[in-house]
């Protein structure tokens, strides 16, 4: 079954643990955190220390989106803040292979990440290294943007080199995910569909995932 992490990005922030309980409610898998420093991506957004005061709020994993630069520095932070699963932009790790195995050192889940204009070539050498591999489908910065359909070649790439090696990382993608685009995405071979406006801009957010993750 098609994984729904909604992205808390698009919630209200003064009422972040009930927007949080009311998505675990209606059927969520996963807490999508999109973290923005204002230097990687324009906006800025929040830190560990939301990471740790959201984490007592559920018992969903918290899939925390690092859209920032010299993540080494803050994976530590990340890690004992409550992240369960840790993200990291290829094109912020120019030791891409060394970060990964520091986020797991902390016995977290590790993720890699690229852009719309980032070749999936790139992530290659790091396939077996990791539990995620995440694919924007927007330039990421802000949440409610366009869903780029030149991505979704990649989305079918990664799911061929997973079968055809038998790697086990779940393929995730973020960005203008909402019913017609989710079974694009899904089609494609994505097995966990960031949503962020599509989920916490409607009243029913029951049914809001539920279209998304039957929109097959
Ligand atoms: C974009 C973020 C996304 C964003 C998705 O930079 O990484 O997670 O919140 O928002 P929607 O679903 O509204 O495109
Ligand atoms: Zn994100």
């Amino acid at each position: 079954m098609t994984k729904i992490a909604p992205s808390i990005l698009a919630s209200n922030f003064s009422e972040l643990a009930r927007e949080i309980q009311d998505v675990e409610a209606a059927g969520a898998d996963y807490i999508h955190v999109d973290v923005m420093d204002g230097r990687f991506v324009p906006n800025i957004t929040i830190g560990p220390l939301v990471v740790e005061a959201v984490r007592p709020v559920t018992s969903l994993p918290l899939d925390v989106h690092l859209m920032i630069e010299e993540p080494d520095r803050y994976i530590e932070s990340f890690a004992k803040a409550g992240a369960d699963i840790l993200t990291v932009h290829q094109e912020a790790c120019p030791h891409l292979h060394r970060t990964l195995q520091l986020i797991k050192s902390y016995d977290v889940k590790a993720g890699v990440v690229i852009n719309p204009g980032t070749p999936a070539e790139m992530l290659e050498p790091v396939l077996g290294e990791v539990d995620l591999v995440l694919l924007m489908t927007v330039n990421p910065g802000f949440g409610g943007q366009q869903f780029i359909e030149s991505v979704v070649p990649k989305i079918q790439k990664l799911a061929e080199w997973r079968e055809e090696h038998q790697y086990t990382f779940e393929i995730e993608v973020d960005g203008g995910v909402k019913k017609d685009t989710a079974k694009i995405c899904t089609e494609a071979g994505a097995d966990v569909l960031v949503a962020g406006s599509a989920i916490f801009n409607q009243e029913d957010r029951k049914r809001a995932i539920e279209e998304i993750r039957n929109s097959k």
